[in-house]
């Protein structure tokens, strides 16, 4: 199979640290068919020559699992090739459709890695030129749009260019190998699915926690904050695989339609719950691993009065049958005590004790995303040391770790998407109806804050966030998973 994959945005950041690694790994690992080109697209003027150097520059800061030899990267580099694009001119399409025809691969692949507010420019002028054909497909790097509206106002435009099945929206969490083995675990096994609702599950905590703080990507990060970089997408995509029915069976859309309704049924907001069950804050300087680092507030090109939230918690529920009553709370942040994402689900306590006060938080199952990439199911057990007290309880972890399981060298989530696009598999991708939902969730948050005259709670960069965090689950009886 030979395909064509554009990359627009062809010298921004994502593709130095994401797409072109990704890329890399997939040839070395001999998954990227052979008959490929990788066409760089941007305003510079660089030869093809100069494009490839520079990603040779750029693979010495980026991290590979093992170096390329020069001849490994020279045959990487023969596949790759640039080419300069104004993309407000349709003269700039017209070459690139010459590009193309010229060698009219099986599967064209448009990846528009470039700042969203050009999204509708090039899907417009793609159709101009003649570059919609069935066999091309488009793909749309987050954050799509800015609110419900703009979300709607770009999947329309991007529609009345691509079909539906054309169009691949890109949520690198879902490509990461621990979203597939929590829906492997679930689908793939029956030993949950009887324990997989309100009657046995107390609560669910979904945390993504970031030690680094915005980075170089201050103004944009200001323009976005947290809800929108993190909740509306990923925080939410996790949800749905964790409440999500059983799909009928493994197309894209029959997942897809799952989780919707997982979108739909999510919990309407009250001004009561917008001021109880959400919490934002902003991390003030602080200590990261041992290191002094500003707060959001001295980043470069961040607004000495700036309100952007770097950090988000919430409680909400999913309003159905399964779930009805269970709080699911989300977390995330910025500059936060480590880089975790994990899932925690709560069972409930035994409803008769027998034995003598045990200590110790179990009865839980942690699904791991980051760093580690694995299962920990937390029991009580009673420990062979306690000779004296036959009846005491300690935690035990029975403790499945898949990076030890399968090697460390697995597909990565970029890795895994691009090879998908390039297949042509939806199944990892969004649906515009799924964008809109979550849009619809976090919008009405988004307007009351606005309101709110208070601002973010600040937090010191390297604790755990806002206090009002933890005040939030208590009032539930329950506490985060460092906190018990
Ligand atoms: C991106 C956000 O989508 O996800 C970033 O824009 C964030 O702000 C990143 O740092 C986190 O991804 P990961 O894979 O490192 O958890």
């Amino acid at each position: 199979m030979s395909f064509d994959l554009v990359l627009f945005g062809g010298t921004g950041d994502l593709v130095w640290r994401k797409l072109m690694p990704a890329l890399f790994q997939a040839f070395r690992h001999g998954t990227l068919p052979a008959e490929g080109r990788i066409i760089g697209v941007a305003r510079d003027e660089l030869s093809d020559t100069q494009y490839r150097d520079l990603i040779r520059q750029r693979f010495e800061k980026v991290d590979l699992a093992k170096r390329p030899s020069e001849e490994e990267f020279a045959r990487f580099a023969d596949m790759l090739h640039y080419l300069r694009m104004d993309l407000s001119q349709p003269a700039s399409y017209e070459a690139l459709a010459e590009l193309l025809t010229h060698r009219n691969a099986d599967n064209v692949v448009m990846y528009v890695a470039t700042a969203p507010s050009l999204f509708t420019t090039v899907c417009e002028q793609l159709a101009a030129a003649g570059m919609n054909k069935p066999h091309v497909k488009i793909v749309l790097e987050k954050p799509l749009g800015h609110d419900l509206a703009s979300n709607r106002a770009i999947n329309e435009s991007v529609r009345q260019a691509f079909s539906e099945n054309q169009i691949f929206r890109i949520d690198h969490y879902l490509g990461k190998p621990a979203v597939q083995n929590l829906l492997a675990m679930r689908f793939g096994n029956a030993l949950f699915e009887p324990l997989w609702r309100r009657e046995t599950i107390a609560n669910i905590q979904i945390t993504i926690s970031e030690e680094l703080g915005v980075e170089k990507r201050g103004p944009f990060y200001d323009r976005t904050g947290a809800m929108r970089d993190m909740v509306q997408n990923h925080a939410l995509q996790l949800l749905c695989a964790i409440g999500m029915e059983p799909p009928i069976n493994s197309h894209a859309d029959a997942i897809r339609d799952e989780k919707l309704k997982v979108l739909r049924s999510l919990k309407a907001w009250t001004p009561t719950t917008l001021s109880q069950q959400v919490v934002r804050g902003q991390y003030a300087a602080g200590t990261v691993e041992g290191v002094a680092v500003p707060g959001y507030l001295q980043e470069a090109g961040i607004p000495e009065d700036s309100t952007t939230e770097t950090f988000v918690a919430l409680r909400t529920e999913i309003a159905n049958w399964r779930w009805a009553g269970v709080p699911f709370y989300i977390r995330t942040g910025k500059r936060l005590a480590g880089r975790d994402a994990h899932i925690e689900v709560n069972f409930r306590p035994t409803p008769h004790e027998i034995y003598q006060s045990p200590q110790g938080k179990v009865n839980r199952l942690i699904i791991n995303l980051q760093p580690k990439d694995g299962l920990e199911l937390h029991l009580f057990a009673q420990g062979a040391s306690n000779r004296r007290q036959q009846q005491a309880l300690s935690p035990v972890q029975l403790d499945l770790d898949f990076d030890k399981r399968f090697g460390a060298d697995r597909v990565g989530a970029y890795e895994r998407l691009l090879l998908d696009v390039i297949h042509g598999r939806l199944n990892l991708f969004v649906r515009s109806d799924e964008q809109e939902e979550a849009w619809r969730f976090v919008e009405p948050i988004l307007e009351h804050w606005k309101a709110d005259t208070t601002g973010p709670r600040p937090y010191a960069a390297g604790s755990w966030g806002p206090s009002a965090a933890s005040a939030m689950i208590a009032r539930d009886g329950y506490c985060w998973s460092e906190e018990s």
